[in-house]
């Protein structure tokens, strides 16, 4: 397990900072976003998008629970949110295997589609525009993402 630590001090960073993690990542790779309301998971989504050449606006899944973009690879993204509590299989494993990318906010809420290996990025609220993103890698191809990162 790698850890980095990234700050942002604006929305405009968090997405670049995204943009960068999607421009790196590869098929089949998973990323796994906690963090309070507010703390950025949505915008940092969307900076990924744009670095897998997603022009569609990226927009927050709440009542969709998932939603699906096309790009270099496609985009999975899991809004697990209103699934606390609930504990379901929700048949969601089978997009995990195709090639494409997982983004999931709120992923402690779904731990049946949590994979062996994953990028892990805790989201917290620093003071005013300032966030801090936690990131831990599992697994080798993870870990080299992470070193892209620094
Ligand atoms: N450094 C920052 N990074 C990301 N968002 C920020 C930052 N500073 C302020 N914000 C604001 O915080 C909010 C983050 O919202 P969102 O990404 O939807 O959060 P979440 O999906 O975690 O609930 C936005 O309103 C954004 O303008
Ligand atoms: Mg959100």
């Amino acid at each position: 397990m790698k850890e980095l630590k990234i700050n942002t001090s604006s929305m405009e960073e968090t997405w670049k900072l995204g943009e960068k993690i999607g421009s790196s990542v590869k098929p089949n790779m998973v990323i796994l976003l906690d963090g309070d309301l507010g703390a950025g998971k949505t915008t940092l989504t969307q900076g990924i998008a744009k670095g897998l050449g997603i022009s569609k606006n990226v927009t927050s899944p709440t009542f969709n629970i998932l939603k699906i973009y096309e790009g270099r690879m496609p985009l999975y993204h899991i809004d697990a949110y209103r699934l606390e509590g609930l504990h379901q299989d929700l048949g969601f494993d089978e997009f995990l295997d195709d090639d494409g990318l997982t983004v999931i906010e709120w992923s402690q809420y779904v731990p049946s589609l949590i994979p062996e290996e994953f990028l892990f990025i805790s989201i917290h609220l620093l003071e005013a525009d300032q966030r801090e993103f936690d990131m831990q890698a599992k697994g080798a191809v993870y870990e080299k993402l992470l070193e892209e990162l620094k």
